[in-house]
């Protein structure tokens, strides 16, 4: 079935408590960390995903948008992230970051931003849990999705079946009921949703309808025949 994760970046802020439980029934909660410096944003840090953690039951999916992703990512597998993301464009050692977020007990990611290729990262799919293809250029909620990026996405799926992998492939970025069938159709299975969910008059009514919709396209793709 697919995965929901609905993006706080696009919720009440002051409200953050709230509005994790407006959203109970999604698979994980998708914690936005933005340095200011790899995205001209800043939103917040292991503070925040700490006491986020302890108001929630939803596990929490921090994607970092961070310069130096291996010296913070640990720390938010400390703060209580059940997934860490970590950009491979700010990763020195990819695998080593990977191997130390697994030992520290949470399911390893990587993102590519939109000009990053996944084949020069082929070989390192194994030491990842998922794999973040983001559908537009990180930084802010509520941009359009980038049609460009679904051969990227129906590549990597072609990849994870290659390999047999059991590895999840996430979207983020302008997913929306208007986009969500071509993301699963191209292979995605886990699907952010910022302003899709929280400008939605009832979020938790919006997740069910993008999980609804990505279930119905991901069952008439071809990838998922086998499954
Ligand atoms: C963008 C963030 C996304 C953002 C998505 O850099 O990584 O998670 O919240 O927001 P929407 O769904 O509105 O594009
Ligand atoms: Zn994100």
């Amino acid at each position: 079935m697919a995965q929901i994760n609905p993006s706080i970046l696009s919720a009440d802020f002051a409200r953050l408590a709230e509005e994790a439980k407006a959203v109970e029934g999604a698979d994980w909660l998708h914690v936005d960390v933005m340095d200011n410096h790899f995205v001209p944003n800043l939103t917040l840090g292991v503070p925040i995903v700490e006491a986020l953690s302890k108001a929630t039951d939803t596990p929490l999916d921090c994607h970092l948008m961070i310069e130096d992703a291996d010296r913070w990512a640990p720390s938010y597998v400390e703060a209580g992230a059940g997934s860490v993301t970590f950009h491979a464009e700010a990763a020195a050692a990819p695998v080593r970051l990977a191997r130390e977020i697994r030992a520290k007990g949470a399911r390893a990611s990587m993102a590519l931003k939109p000009a990053t290729p996944i084949e020069p990262y082929e070989d390192l799919l194994p030491e990842l849990d998922m794999l973040l293809i983001m559908t537009v250029e990180p930084g802010f909620g509520g941009q359009a999705f980038l049609d460009i990026m679904l051969p990227k996405i129906r590549r990597t799926r072609e990849l994870i079946s290659k390999h047999g992998l059991e590895l999840w492939l996430q979207v983020d970025g302008g997913v929306s009921a208007a986009t969500i069938e071509r993301c699963a159709e191209a292979g995605a299975d886990v699907f952010v949703a910022g302003s899709a969910v929280y400008g939605a008059a009832d979020p938790a009514a919006a997740v069910r309808d993008l999980r609804g919709l990505a279930d119905v396209a991901t069952a008439a793709a071809p990838w998922a025949c086998d499954h």
